[in-house]
């Protein structure tokens, strides 16, 4: 339950989201167990028909954890694209390093062990979709070089966004995420009005915001 949708909203959608293969399950499965926090499925059908629909060669992840995401945006991209993706903690390195290795994607997803501030400045590849999906109070950092990366015509998406709805009312706001949410806003309020793009902001999962870059 994220705040975000109904319950039975929610319950409905991911009802009629048909399974994914087996080695996903296992994963999905292992997250789970492991209280280790995965795109939910309504999030993983939007990225599915976003690449589907855009087929972007080059992609950017922030925030790795087991490597689900990656394999869900591998498995829906062109033959030919290529992922990389940040993640800081090694653990969380080592386990992604092996679901990969089971996959059939293999050769085509990288993994940058650090954190995504160091990382971030010493990219030179452009990108043409990007997920952002770590540090929820660092987004509009990582946006910002993220930006400077993207080709025209690409998008950003970036997850959790409204961040079990704290980030729409201060009458869900825990203490200990005021400065998240705060942050969160600044960002929100920064991809709707930052001039080359366009943002949305959707209700979806724990809340997704998506920025294309004009192509001008
Ligand atoms: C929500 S999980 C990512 C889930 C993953 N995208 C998926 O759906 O399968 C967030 C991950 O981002 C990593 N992370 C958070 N801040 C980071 C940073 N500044 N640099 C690199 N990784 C970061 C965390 O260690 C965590 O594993």
């Amino acid at each position: 339950m994220t705040n975000i949708n109904e319950e039975y909203i929610e319950d409905y959608i991911r009802s009629i989201i048909p399974t994914n293969k087996d080695y996903l399950v296992q994963i999905e499965q292992y997250a789970y167990e492991n209280h280790v926090p995965i795109i939910e499925p309504e999030v993983a059908q939007l990225i599915k028909v976003l690449l589907k629909n855009n087929k972007p060669k080059n992609i950017l992840e922030v925030g790795t954890a087991i490597g689900y995401s990656a394999l869900i945006m591998a498995e829906s991209a062109d033959k030919e694209a290529r992922i990389t993706t940040i993640e800081r903690r090694e653990d969380m390195v080592d386990i992604a390093n092996e679901n990969i290795a089971n996959s059939p994607f293999k050769d085509r997803i990288k993994i940058i062990k650090g954190d995504a501030q160091d990382i971030l400045p010493q990219l030179n590849e452009t990108y043409d979709f990007i997920f952002l999906d770590g540090a929820k109070g660092q987004y509009l950092e990582f946006f910002k070089y993220c930006s400077e990366y993207l080709k025209p015509g690409g998008l950003i998406m970036s997850d959790n966004v409204l961040f079990k709805g704290m980030v729409a009312t201060d009458d869900l706001v825990i203490r200990r995420k005021k400065t998240i949410v705060k942050r969160l806003r600044t960002f929100l309020q920064y991809i709707n009005n930052i001039d080359g793009y366009t943002s949305c902001v959707m209700p979806l999962g724990d809340g997704v915001a998506l920025t294309y870059k004009e192509d001008k």
